[in-house]
């Protein structure tokens, strides 16, 4: 998502400075980014060594007006990197966070600028997808969230704010189906095909929830409901053991060529 983020902020005319611990993240990502500027020219977007122009790779945290992370979904990762990042961003940058359902609140608490972290909650994938969920710690500012939400407007985003619960609003409510879906296969309800043609067809989804499941990543799903099943503490949010299965056995989803399918 880091890679998409990237995209859309360059293809708004913005500097990004990209970087990812993992070796190698970088530079696929901005092959990905390449293969989309590339559909997107096709329709009247902007020219892909236009916008790739202004992404570049840095080796580490470096001076910003704004942070987006889109690390791992672990708390205690994010925190030390809004650790850093505190240290390096000017005072007056905002760090956001694109974490699907990890507490703001809790990313803000160490910093020693809380009042400028923000949920700035992008959807997959990120260069086709409108919304942005812009979620407030019980700290942020009205001014940080103002800013985050126009800026998702200058991307030609749709900004919908929500508070700091649990999954937020977005994935309280798909992840739970996401997870339904992975018991109806587990019990042997349905074949992994019948059960996202019941979506696609009889709800008007786009892509069924297990074909959603694998381009969100399952450990990512499995990461969420965790969030969930700890923050509400009802037993209902509990991860469904196939889910955990697969992510045990290395099939994540898109992102490692097998999930509920697999991928060429
Ligand atoms: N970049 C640029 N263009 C892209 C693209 C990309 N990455 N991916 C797809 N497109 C374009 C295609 O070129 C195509 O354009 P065309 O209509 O002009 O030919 C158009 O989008 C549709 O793509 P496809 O024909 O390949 O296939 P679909 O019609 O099925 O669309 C999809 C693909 C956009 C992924 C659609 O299936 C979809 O919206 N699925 C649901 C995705 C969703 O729910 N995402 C949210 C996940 S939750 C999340 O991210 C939050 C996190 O916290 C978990």
């Amino acid at each position: 998502m880091g890679g998409g983020i990237a995209q859309v902020v360059a293809a708004s005319g913005r500097r990004v400075s990209l970087h990812d611990e993992v070796a190698g993240a970088v530079e696929r990502a901005l092959g990905t980014m390449r293969r989309s500027l590339e559909k997107l020219a096709e329709k009247g977007g902007a020219e892909p060594d236009e916008v790739l122009a202004r992404v570049s790779e840095v080796d580490g945290l470096v001076p910003a007006d704004l942070m987006i992370e889109a690390v791992v979904e672990d708390a205690e990762v994010k925190q030390g990197l809004f650790r850093r990042a505190d240290e390096t961003l000017p005072p007056e940058a905002i760090l956001a966070s694109n974490t699907s359902s990890i507490p703001i609140t809790s990313l803000a608490a160490v910093t020693a600028r809380p009042e400028r972290v923000v949920g700035m909650h992008f959807f997959n994938p990120v260069p086709v997808l409108k919304l942005v969920e812009v979620v407030r710690a019980v700290q942020t500012s009205d001014e940080t969230a103002a800013a985050i939400v126009a800026l998702a407007e200058q991307l030609g985003k749709v900004p919908a704010e929500a508070r700091d619960f649990p999954g937020f609003v977005s994935n309280r409510i798909l992840m739970p189906f996401v997870n339904e879906a992975a018991y109806a296969l587990m019990e042997g309800v349905a074949e992994p095909d019948a059960i996202d043609t019941i979506a696609k067809l009889g709800f008007a989804h786009p892509m069924g929830p297990l074909a959603l499941a694998d381009l969100i990543g399952l450990d990512t799903c499995v990461a969420i409901m965790e969030v969930l099943h700890e923050g509400f503490g009802d037993p209902k949010y509990a991860p469904c053991p196939l889910l955990r299965q697969y992510v045990a056995a290395g099939r994540l989803g898109r992102k490692s060529g097998r999930g509920f399918y697999e991928y060429a």
